[in-house]
């Protein structure tokens, strides 16, 4: 039997791109879903019904907006009803749209209230959820945290300033989250995509040009899809990772290296 049967995944923004590729991985290998959504509740309950029927575990979504990281706290008050315990958190959502604008942009076009959102939504929503995962995992003598970041921290990327340096600070901030949560049995990682074709990306001015650059220079050849992300991100949950904490799993096709 998987090592997942029965444990259950926090997720944030499960409803497509990466983290519904993380999601579908996880069920597929027996784990329960708490995931989150913000706009799309439709979708969610649809993921939530395909889940339970296809993969016989319970799955559940929640609503959450990573801009106010504190409602962290009612999300996971509501999973505590509805799940015994918390074994897995993935910091996955992200931003986009207009509470990324002066976040988004080139250099001279910076603004403290875009980056200030990206990085309340990248950071300090990874801190608040992973407090309150680490509090339900102590309960239960241990888990393993997973935070996505993105490429973008070590490869110049058009726009990308605010999202790469959040993603920097996402980095170091697990790599403390590792040191003090180690004493408790919890281990806390990262998994850093290059591009990856999703909405996210897709929303990109430049996406066009951004892709035939990205297969251009991806040893592998291709552009990333979302579910290449997610055989990295169930190893750094599964007991074969029990030796490795604080750190960054790059899953890029080497295009960091070109
Ligand atoms: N795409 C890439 O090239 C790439 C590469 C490497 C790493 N990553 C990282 O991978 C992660 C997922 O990216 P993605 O490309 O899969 O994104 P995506 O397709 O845009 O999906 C974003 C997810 O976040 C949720 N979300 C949006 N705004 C939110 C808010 N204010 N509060 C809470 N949730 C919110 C969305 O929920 P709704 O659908 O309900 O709005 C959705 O589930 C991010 O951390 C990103 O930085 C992306």
């Amino acid at each position: 039997m998987s090592e997942f049967a029965g444990k259950t995944l926090v997720l944030s923004g499960g409803t497509r791109g990466i983290g519904r590729a993380i999601i579908d991985k996880f069920a597929q290998n027996g784990a329960n879903i708490a995931f989150t959504f913000n706009n799309d509740e439709e979708g969610a309950k649809a993921i939530r019904a395909d889940f339970e029927s296809r993969y016989k575990i319970k799955c559940r979504c929640y609503r959450l907006d990573i801009l106010e990281p504190e409602s962290y706290k009612e999300v996971f008050e509501a999973i505590d009803a509805d799940f015994n315990e918390v074994n897995y958190f993935i910091s996955n959502a992200i931003i986009s749209g207009r509470s990324v604008v002066g976040g988004f942009a080139p250099f001279m076009r910076l603004k403290a209230k875009g980056l200030n959102n990206i990085y309340t939504a990248t950071v300090l929503a990874f801190v608040i959820g992973a407090q309150e995962a680490a509090k339900r995992m102590e309960k239960s003598g241990g888990g393993a945290i997973v935070a996505i970041s993105s490429t973008g921290n070590l490869v110049h990327t058009e726009n990308y300033a605010g999202h790469g340096t959040s993603k920097a600070a996402l980095e170091i901030m697990v790599k403390y989250a590792a040191n003090e949560l180690a004493s408790k049995n919890i281990r806390a990682n990262v998994v850093s995509g290059g591009p990856i074709d999703t909405d996210a990306l897709r929303k990109f001015p430049n996406y066009e040009e951004m892709k035939a650059g990205t297969i251009a220079r991806t040893p592998l050849g291709r552009m990333g899809q979302a579910t290449d992300l997610a055989g990295a991100t169930l190893f750094l949950c599964s007991k074969d990772s029990y030796w490795i904490t604080g750190q960054t799993l790059i899953a890029d096709g080497g295009s960091s290296f070109t």
